[in-house]
């Protein structure tokens, strides 16, 4: 609800400085497209200070502890955000830092991801009560972890199509089934068939390249496309996808994997990315909001509306 007021503000140019005049570090030890520039234009549209602080600028993890870098950056600035590899990161920084730290990505969980993927649903959807979300893609990425969790919070139905060799981790399906229905398949047809909402990802995540041509192999019969899709029993499903995607051959790493794999679609074909379906690009702009409601409702003095 916060998210949606907040993005109802930026459409009518209404200003909403709720950190005015607060510092914000972004830690960056990974690549980022939208998690970085929705830090970043979340923190100017707040009145905030971003500082990018990428993986060769920093000492972290090289010469340097997270905890003494929690401690010397909590000292410094307001708000911390932080994308890397490594979980422990993260939480030292939360732990000792003595400001909020948001994860922008972890090797685990990505969970600011969550907040705009479960807003679109429910702008297109109106509401997320008796959803089912179906995540055709490997079970033991962070994103699926962080999906399979924010499914059960909300009570969505949540169905992860994986093969038998990359199901997700016991210990997250038992905590995420005392909450929701989750179901865990090998046939990704039983899993879109009642689906609303049709996710994937890529198939090896940053950090998992060496492992591309084993995934390729088991990941291709989890591809969604229009063959996949036939089975869906809602027309209004929508599909959608975090985002970098491997729809084509276009890019320099794309093409490459197609050279050596002769795979020119990945994860989801071009014909279903760009279909009228799609609703990743309305996920990424979601980023945005979301990210500013969570820095706001952490960290600013703010009065939150009944929305
Ligand atoms: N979805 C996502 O995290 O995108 P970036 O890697 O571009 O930040």
């Amino acid at each position: 609800g916060f998210a949606e007021h907040l993005k109802d503000l930026k459409k009518r140019g209404v200003e909403h400085r709720y950190l005015a005049g607060k510092n914000i570090a972004l830690l960056f030890e990974k690549t980022s497209t939208r998690t970085r520039a929705a830090f970043t234009t979340a923190c100017i549209d707040l009145g905030a200070h971003p500082e990018y602080l990428g993986k060769n600028d920093i000492q972290l993890g090289k010469k340097e502890t997270g905890r003494d870098t929690a401690l010397g950056l909590g000292s410094m600035f307001d708000g911390i955000e932080f994308r890397g590899f490594k979980q422990e990161h993260v939480e030292d920084l939360a732990k000792y830092s003595g400001v909020p730290v948001w994860n922008g990505l972890t090797d685990k969980e990505h969970p600011t991801q969550m907040l705009a993927d479960f807003m679109t649903m429910k702008e297109n959807f109106g509401t997320l009560e008796g959803l089912t979300l179906a995540y055709c893609g490997q079970g033991r990425n962070n994103v699926q972890n962080s999906l399979m969790i924010t499914s059960a919070i909300l009570g969505v139905n949540y169905v992860n199509a994986t093969p038998a060799e990359l199901e997700p981790d016991p210990a997250i399906v038992e905590v995420a089934r005392a909450f929701a229905a989750i179901t865990v398949t090998n046939d990704p047809v039983e899993a879109v068939a009642n689906a609303d909402a049709i996710y994937t990802n890529v198939w090896a995540a940053m950090g998992e390249e060496s492992q591309f041509a084993e995934r390729v192999k088991l990941m291709s019969p989890y591809q969604v496309n229009a063959e996949l899709l036939s089975h869906v029993k809602n027309p209004d499903y929508i599909f959608l996808h975090c985002l970098p995607a491997f729809h084509n051959a276009e890019t320099e790493y794309a093409a490459d994997m197609a050279e050596r794999f002769g795979v020119k679609e990945m994860e989801v074909t071009d014909e279903v990315f760009y279909s009228d379906h799609g609703r990743q690009f309305q996920q990424a702009e979601n980023r945005m909001h979301t990210i500013k409601a969570i820095m706001a409702a952490t960290l600013g003095d703010l009065y939150i509306p009944c929305v």
